[in-house]
C-alpha cells in the first residue's frame, strides 16, 4: 500500500515502458536483437547461452513435446518435465482401472519400472537458418526441407510475417520416450474446469518423463537396451524461488497468434466467429454436464471430451471480452488509417488494405462455412465415427481387413460414448447448422430429407433410431448403407471444399494472405518504432517479461503467487475439482514442508503458482519459465482467460502468464509422490 503511494512518477512511467516491451514471441537465432532490453531487464547470460550453432546451448535443453505442448530437460540422464494436461493422454493411455494413474498418480520408483508409450515422441531443434534468400532464388520450401531431412533429420520450412522470410528448422525426432512419474489428479488437475484460465490458481500442472535413445545416443524405436537419452544442455533448477518484478523468460513452441491482421478480421473474431462458437459449445456442454450431474459413470466418461470442449470455449469468451475492451478493431481502423496515409504515395503499397478488404469480402462467408460446419455438424460424435470408418476403408492397404479394423476402432469409441447425449447434441447442431447455414450452401438432399420427417429433431431421431455404427449388429460389410454414413456423405462436397482450402485461421486463407505479405512488409517499412515479431506458428521462441500481478479493474488486484494455503482453502471432498488428496492434508496439517516451506505474504507454506508478464500461447504449455541467470523457476501452463486476446492484441497491464512453481513440482515428487530419488539427479542450485 504506502509503497503504491509513494512511487514516483518517474518509476510509472517506467514501468510502464517497461512493460510495454513485454510483447513479443522472439526467434532465438535473431535474439541478439532483444539482448540489450533483456539484460536492462534482469537477464544475465548472452545471446549465444540462449541459442548457439557452435556449442550446447538452452535451446538444446527444450523440446517439442508431442505434436503441441513444450517440455524442458532437467538432467544429464534425459528427465523431462512438462505439464500434466501435456502428458494426460499418454497418463491415460497407461492407466487401466486396476492401475489407475490418472487418479492415484505414477511413480516408476526405478529406471526399470519407467514406462514406454507408444506413439509419443518430441523433437529437439538440431539448428534454425534463414533460407529467405534460396526461396527468393527459386529453391522450393518442401526441396529445402528435404535435403536437410536427408541427414537423418525431420526438417520443415516454415514462412515468417507471411512468406516475407522463410526459415528451415531441422530437428531431431526422439520416439522412446517413458513416463516416469506424474501428481495424481488432485494435485495436477487440481482445479479442473473450474480454475482452468482462472487466478488464482492452485494447480500442479507437471508431468515427468524420460527420454531414451540407442547406444550412440542417438534417436531409435523403443527397446529395452536404449538408454537414458544425455542431452547436450538441461536446465539447473532454483530453488530460491520468485518475487515479484524478477525477470522471466519462457523458451517454447506457441502455436498460433495472429498480430497483424486488419481490422475487418478482428471485428470477425470478434462479433461473428467466438460468439457462433461459444454459442453452440454452450448448448453441447449444457447437454453434457446436465448428464454427468446425474450420472457418475457418465461424469468419468465424458470428463476429457468435457474439458477439451470447454477449454476454447473459455478462452474465446476472454478473447471477445478482451478485444472489445481493448477497442482493438477501432485502434487498428485508426492505425490502418495512417498507413492508407503514408501508403498513399507510394505505387506498390497504395491498394493494399482495399485489396485485403476486398479478398476477406468474397473469403469470409466461405470461412464461416467452415467454422459453422465443424462446430456444429463436424460436432456430432457419430459423424467423426462414421467419416473415421469411410475414410480408414478408402486408406486400406493389399491384404489389411478392414472389417477387424472397423471392429476395433467402433470397441474404442463405444468406450467413452453416450448414444443418449449424442443424440440430444445431433438434435440441437443439426438445427443450429440449419437456422444459420445460407440456404444455397445446406445440402439439397439434407432440406428434402428433413422436410420428409416433418423437422431435424425428427430426421435426428431416425438416424440415431437406426444406425447400427453403434448398435451391436454393427457390420462393417454395410456400412455404406447405413443411415449415419450416408447422412455424412451429404455433405462431401462440403467437406471437400473445406479440406482443399486448408484453413488454420483467418489469416492463412490464401487468397487474403496474398496480401498480408506485402503489407507486413510495407507496415515494417513505415511503422519503425514498432518491434516485430513473426506471428506464432509452433516454432520455437523466446518470451520474456517479469513476474507481476495486476489491477483488472479498479480495487480489484492480483497477487502474482499463490501458496498452498489457497490449496487447503479450496479443498472440498464433495466437489470433484477441489478434492486434495488425503496425503496432502496430512502434510499440511503438520506443517510437514521440509526444505520447501518458506515464508510467503507473512504465512509459512509452499509456494504453488505464479503470474508473469510474458506473452505466450497454445502451445506454450510444458515451456520452461527461466530467471535471469537460465535456471528454471517455474513451468508454464495456462494464462488468465481475460488474457486470451493476446493471440491479437497483446495488453501489458493485464495479459499474465500462469506457471507452476518449480518448488511446487518438487516437493510434490518428494513429499506427496514419496519420489526423491529423482531429485538425486537434478541440479538444485541456492
Ligand atoms: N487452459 C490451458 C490450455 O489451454 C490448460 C488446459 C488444460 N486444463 C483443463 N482444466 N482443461 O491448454
Ligand atoms: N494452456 C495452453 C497450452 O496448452 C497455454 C495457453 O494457451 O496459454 O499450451
Amino acid at each position: 500500500m504506502m509503497k503504491k503511494v509513494t512511487l514516483s512518477l518517474f518509476a510509472c512511467v517506467a514501468i510502464l515502458l517497461s512493460a510495454a516491451a513485454d510483447e513479443g514471441m522472439w526467434l532465438p537465432s535473431l535474439i541478439g536483437s532483444r539482448i540489450k532490453d533483456m539484460r536492462r531487464k534482469g537477464f544475465r547470460l548472452t545471446a549465444e547461452d540462449i541459442y548457439s550453432v557452435n556449442k550446447a546451448s538452452m535451446k538444446d535443453a527444450v523440446v517439442l513435446f508431442g505434436g503441441g505442448c513444450t517440455g524442458e530437460f532437467v538432467s544429464a540422464e534425459g528427465l523431462l518435465l512438462t505439464n500434466h494436461h501435456c502428458g494426460y493422454g499418454s497418463i491415460q493411455s497407461l492407466s487401466s482401472v486396476e492401475r489407475d494413474y490418472l487418479t492415484h498418480g505414477f511413480w516408476a520408483q526405478s529406471r526399470a519400472g519407467e514406462l514406454p508409450v507408444p506413439g509419443l515422441s518430441v523433437r529437439i531443434l538440431v539448428r534454425m537458418e534463414d533460407v529467405t534468400e534460396r526461396v527468393a532464388a527459386g529453391e522450393k520450401p518442401a526441396e529445402i526441407a528435404k535435403a536437410a531431412s536427408e541427414e537423418g533429420h525431420a526438417a520443415d520450412v516454415q514462412p515468417m510475417y507471411y512468406g516475407n522470410q522463410y526459415f528451415l528448422f531441422v530437428y531431431d525426432v526422439f520416439r522412446d520416450v517413458r513416463l516416469v512419474g506424474a501428481p495424481p489428479s488432485s494435485v495436477g488437475k487440481f482445479g479442473g474446469d473450474t480454475d482452468n484460465w482462472v487466478w488464482p490458481r492452485h494447480t500442479g500442472d507437471f508431468s515427468v518423463f524420460r527420454v531414451y535413445a540407442g547406444e550412440d545416443n542417438r534417436p531409435a524405436d523403443y527397446s529395452k537396451a536404449n538408454r537414458p537419452y544425455r542431452p547436450k544442455r538441461h536446465f539447473p533448477i532454483s530453488v530460491k524461488g520468485v518475487d515479484e518484478g524478477d525477470f522471466t523468460m519462457i523458451y517454447g513452441f506457441p502455436g498460433n497468434t495472429q498480430e497483424y491482421v486488419t481490422s475487418d478480421a478482428v471485428e470477425y473474431v470478434a462479433e461473428v466467429s467466438d460468439p457462433m462458437k461459444i454459442e453452440l459449445r454452450t448448448q453441447r456442454l449444457d447437454i453434457i454436464s446436465a448428464a454427468q450431474a446425474e450420472d457418475p459413470a457418465v461424469r468419468i466418461q465424458y470428463a476429457s471430451k468435457h474439458a477439451s470442449i470447454a477449454n476454447a470455449w473459455k478462452k474465446w469468451q476472454g478473447e471477445v471480452l478482451g478485444l472489445r475492451r481493448l477497442g482493438t478493431a477501432d485502434k487498428k481502423r485508426a492505425y490502418e488509417k495512417r498507413f492508407a496515409a503514408w501508403a498513399a504515395s507510394k505505387p506498390e503499397y497504395a491498394g493494399l488494405l482495399d485489396s485485403i478488404r476486398t479478398a476477406y469480402d468474397a473469403a469470409k462467408p466461405e470461412y464461416y462455412v467452415y467454422e459453422l460446419y465443424t462446430e456444429s455438424v463436424g460436432a456430432i460424435e457419430a459423424v467423426r465415427f462414421a467419416s473415421q470408418l469411410t475414410a480408414r476403408r478408402s486408406r486400406m492397404k493389399e491384404g489389411e481387413d478392414f472389417a477387424s479394423a472397423a471392429r476395433e476402432m467402433r470397441e474404442s469409441f463405444m468406450k467413452d460414448y453416450s448414444p443418449k447425449i449424442d443424440r440430444a447434441i445431433a438434435r440441437k447442431m443439426l438445427g443450429e447448422f440449419l437456422d444459420r447455414m445460407p440456404a444455397d450452401r445446406v445440402p439439397a438432399e439434407l432440406t428434402a430429407a428433413v422436410a420428409e420427417c416433418g423437422g431435424a429433431s425428427e430426421y435426428v431421431d431416425r438416424l440415431y433410431d437406426n444406425t447400427t455404427l453403434t448398435a451391436e449388429s454393427f457390420d462393417p460389410a454395410k456400412i455404406d448403407d447405413d443411415p449415419m454414413v450416408r447422412f455424412v456423405a451429404m455433405f462431401s462436397p462440403l467437406r471437400k471444399r473445406i479440406a482443399e482450402s486448408a484453413y488454420r485461421n483467418l489469416s492463412n486463407i490464401p487468397s487474403v494472405e496474398r496480401w498480408y505479405r506485402p503489407f507486413v512488409r510495407a507496415m515494417m517499412e513505415w511503422d519503425r518504432d514498432r518491434a516485430f515479431f513473426p506471428d506464432a506458428n509452433l516454432t520455437l521462441r523466446v518470451a520474456y517479461g517479469s513476474v507481476a500481478g495486476y489491477e483488472y479493474a479498479d480495487g480489484e488486484y492480483h497477487r502474482p503467487v499463490s501458496t498452498l494455503e489457497g490449496v487447503m482453502e479450496k479443498d472440498n471432498p464433495e466437489i470433484y475439482d477441489y478434492d486434495v488428496p488425503q496425503r496432502l492434508r496430512d502434510i499440511h496439517a503438520a506443517k510437514d514442508y521440509g526444505r520447501w516451506g518458506c515464508e510467503i505474504a507473512g504465512r509459512v507454506s509452499v509456494p504453488v503458482c505464479f503470474l508473469a508478464t510474458n506473452h505466450t500461447s497454445g502451445g506454450n504449455s510444458g515451456s520452461p519459465v527461466i530467471n535471469g541467470r537460465g535456471e528454471l523457476v517455474g513451468i508454464n501452463f495456462d494464462r488468465t482467460w481475460r488474457s486470451t486476446m493476446s493471440d491479437m492484441e497483446f495488453d501489458p497491464s493485464i495479459c499474465r502468464n500462469i506457471s507452476v512453481d518449480i518448488r511446487y513440482v518438487l516437493f510434490t515428487i518428494d513429499k506427496v509422490g514419496g519420489a526423491s530419488y529423482l531429485l538425486d539427479e537434478m541440479d538444485l542450485r541456492r
